[in-house]
């Protein structure tokens, strides 16, 4: 054996590349979908470069293609039906990877628990300690944890370091256990039906227990010491929830609070039109005046309401007559940029790449450079 890492002879590069890219497109179970953070690693390519790092070079070419192949499997070439620019599908030639413990979905087979066992023989039988001085979204930690070894993170983005928290010790430690859902996540009726629903109890039952979850609320406005589920026939032990539904809870707190504060920085504006059938009735012939801002209550929910407060209710009865509704728009944090009508983004949904929204909309397109230009961040309703 020589004394020389694994990482300095040879890397199944094609390998993890492939399996980074098509990690890219992962969804459902990534970390990427905890929160956003810049210049995230792939896991793939954290993993295998842990490996190849942790591990001698045998020394031997018949054994380091051996190790390389179980790390990154064999490549393997293939046809894939993918939609051209054009619209229409068609097969083209690409690479994949067959076996390896890269690709996502292959990373806990029996092939990592030899990787395991190898970087603890390596190491006198003790997997060694990782430290991640810049540890941003995690992927190196969390690939370091995921081989067996004792990892410390460090950020110095008080971000990042939540992110951290998020990613690699909250769910170690909460994993299984069960907590009282907050109360104002309990007095959240909508919040409760996902919630419910999820619970696998019947629409009837939900109904239900929204009504005396409401009840119960009203009792504890009346009584203001009193215990707010004191009247409650609902069985306590159906308020206590995981940890995927604390984090869903605390998030809509967070989104609430932030409309409060930021909804103001990005207004909604109304749009003059009938409602059956629609059709925009244009105000005056300045197309500026079109976009009149909506007012918002303490909450940063839009007021539409109050636009309308001069017409008749006989007038508003009528779908045919005009009145202002939500013209839903664009905003940008630019303020060079003008708001466009047509859509509001969801929350998060900075990732639109520039040159989608300027196809959808080439009054916003001619003004857009950066992702960074178009975002309604918060507000949740969205049109296309
Ligand atoms: C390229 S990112 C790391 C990405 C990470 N490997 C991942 O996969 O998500 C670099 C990180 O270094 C952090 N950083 C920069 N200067 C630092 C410093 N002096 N101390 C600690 N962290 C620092 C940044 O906040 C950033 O999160």
């Amino acid at each position: 054996m020589s004394d020389k890492r694994l990482i300095e002879v040879a890397f199944p590069l094609k390998q993890a590349s492939i399996d980074s890219v098509h990690e890219k497109n992962v969804r459902h179970g990534h970390i990427s979908t905890l929160h956003i953070w810049p210049a995230r690693r792939p896991l793939a390519a954290a993993r295998a470069a842990l490996i190849a790092t942790l591990l001698p070079d045998p020394g031997d070419a018949e054994q380091r293609a051996a190790i390389l192949k179980r790390l990154g499997g064999t490549l393997v070439k293939t046809t894939k039906a993918k939609k051209q620019a054009n619209g229409q599908t068609e097969d083209v030639a690409v690479e994949e990877t067959l076996g390896g413990i890269l690709h996502w979905g292959r990373e806990s087979g029996p092939d990592l628990e030899t990787f395991r066992e190898e970087i603890r023989k390596a190491y006198g039988g003790r997997a060694p300690k990782v430290l991640d001085p810049f540890a941003g979204g995690g992927a190196i930690p969390l690939e370091a944890m995921r081989l067996g070894c004792e990892v410390t993170a460090m950020d110095i983005n008080p971000v990042a370091w939540f992110v951290l928290k998020c990613t690699l010790e909250y769910p170690q430690k909460l994993a299984g256990q069960t907590r009282r859902l907050p109360d104002f996540a309990i007095r959240d009726r909508e919040f409760m039906a996902a919630y419910l629903k999820a619970r696998g109890l019947t629409p009837a039952t939900i109904r239900r227990h929204l009504n005396e979850l409401g009840q119960a609320a009203e009792v504890e406005k009346d009584e203001k010491n009193g215990d707010l589920f004191g009247h409650d026939p609902i069985d306590p032990k159906l308020l206590d929830a995981d940890l995927a539904w604390h984090v869903r809870a605390w998030g809509r707190w967070v989104l609430v609070e932030a409309r409060k504060s930021l909804a103001r920085y990005y207004p909604t504006y109304a749009e003059y039109c009938t409602l059956k059938p629609y059709a925009k009735v244009p105000l005056a012939v300045d197309a500026g005046e079109q976009l009149k801002p909506v007012p918002v209550d303490d909450a940063g929910e839009p007021q539409i309401g109050l636009l309308n407060l001069a017409y008749d209710p006989d007038y508003l009865e009528n779908p045919k007559n005009p009145r202002c509704t939500f013209g839903l728009v664009i905003t940008s944090r630019r303020p060079s940029i003008p708001p466009v009508r047509g859509a509001v983004f969801r929350a998060g949904s900075t990732g639109q790449a520039p040159a989608r929204i300027g196809s959808w909309f080439p009054e916003l397109g001619r003004h857009i450079r950066s992702d960074q230009d178009c975002c309604g961040y918060f507000m949740e309703r969205c049109w296309f």
